[in-house]
């Protein structure tokens, strides 16, 4: 069988370091309150002149590097962002441009935090089913250009960063070996941006109301996550005909300690086996499970053979996982 591998794996970070305790001197916050509720101690902040593309790019750069294969072989781009260098045109083709001027199919994927999950679900279709030999999917975020700075309630949650995989096919049992992908339109209202789009187009009014920063009802968030983190799960490994005992890393959405420590639970899970860096890189939306893969890569827990689910939550709402057997 066809199957899409990932060949290889590359991220940035910008370099601007933002502790709890600097948060501490301008907001109404503390480390303790932060820790104690998300897990975060430090973010990245993207610095000036850092957007959505030039972050993608520089991941999709490595990722092509540790894959050898230049950007000029790529048939597909697929870019999932919600902080995007503009509405339109897609920031996957900008990242296209950045890469040196190829020529490729490129677009964006818009599906929240969950977007990463839907652009490998989406490269690995296009590979199993022949339209694509390579396909770039890069997750970038720069969040804190749509975070409310005088919002403590979400403010100190997200991060910047950027992530990228290269898929390639392969016809052994390494790969992508099944996703699941959901949403729930109803839930929209709870993790949005209200202005800047058709509904609500820029004016001086919806900028003096705020309403061009990202607003969440974060319990409502919080309760939907703790079911559909390991739904999602389930999902995927009834897809690939596994069972809970077959998976042997879990790289999550780093969204919140607390739902990652409830799924954990729920799958039995040791510590080792739950990739965790929201301690040093906050929520970075749709860069965090790229981020987060590339730590289990470096200190080996993302061995060849192994089992990996990946899963993810967000905006939409919406919500999926895939299962990659490691290895090219
Ligand atoms: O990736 C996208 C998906 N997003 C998420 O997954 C986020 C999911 N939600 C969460 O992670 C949690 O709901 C939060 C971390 C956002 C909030 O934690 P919580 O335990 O649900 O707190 P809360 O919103 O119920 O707020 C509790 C209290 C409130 O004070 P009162 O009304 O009880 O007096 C808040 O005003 O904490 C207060 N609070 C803060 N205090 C200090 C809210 N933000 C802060 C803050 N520092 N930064």
């Amino acid at each position: 069988m066809r199957r899409a591998v990932v060949a290889g794996l590359g991220t940035y970070l910008p370099e601007t370091r933002l502790t709890n305790q600097d948060l501490e001197r301008f907001m109404d916050t503390t480390d303790e309150w932060i820790v104690s509720r998300t897990g975060i101690r430090e973010r990245r902040l993207a610095g000036p002149g850092e957007t959505a593309s030039s972050m993608g790019a520089e991941a999709s750069r490595r990722a092509l590097q540790a894959a050898e294969i230049k950007a000029d072989a790529l048939d597909w781009v697929i870019c999932a962002t919600n902080t995007g260098d503009t509405v339109f045109p897609a920031t996957a083709t900008r990242i296209l441009n950045r890469l040196g001027r190829v020529q490729a199919a490129a677009f964006d994927v818009q599906a929240g935090c969950t977007g990463f999950i839907y652009g490998v679900a989406l490269g690995a279709s296009l590979i199993e089913s022949g339209v694509a030999g390579r396909v770039l999917v890069v997750g970038t975020d720069v969040l804190s250009s749509i975070v409310d700075w005088e919002d403590r309630s979400t403010a100190v949650l997200f991060g910047d960063g950027a992530g990228a995989v290269v898929l390639t096919a392969g016809s052994g049992t390494r790969g992508v070996l099944a996703s699941y992908l959901n949403a729930d339109g109803t839930g929209g209202p709870l993790l949005m941006m209200p202005a800047g789009g058709s509904a609500m187009p820029a004016s001086s009014a919806s900028i003096a109301r705020r309403q061009h920063f990202l607003k969440m009802s974060g319990n409502d968030v919080f309760r939907f996550a703790v079911k559909a983190l390991p739904d999602a799960v389930d999902a995927v490994l009834r897809r690939a005909e596994l069972g809970a005992g077959d998976m042997d890393l879990l790289v999550p959405h780093q969204a919140n300690l607390r739902i990652i420590d409830a799924a954990s639970r729920r799958f039995g899970l040791s510590p080792e086996q739950v990739v965790v860096n929201i301690e040093r890189l906050g929520n970075t939306s749709v860069a965090s499970i790229p981020l987060a893969l590339e730590e289990a890569v470096l200190d080996g827990r993302a061995a060849d053979d192994r089992v990996i689910v990946m899963a993810a939550f967000g905006a939409g709402l919406t919500w999926g996982a895939t299962a990659v057997r490691w290895g090219r």
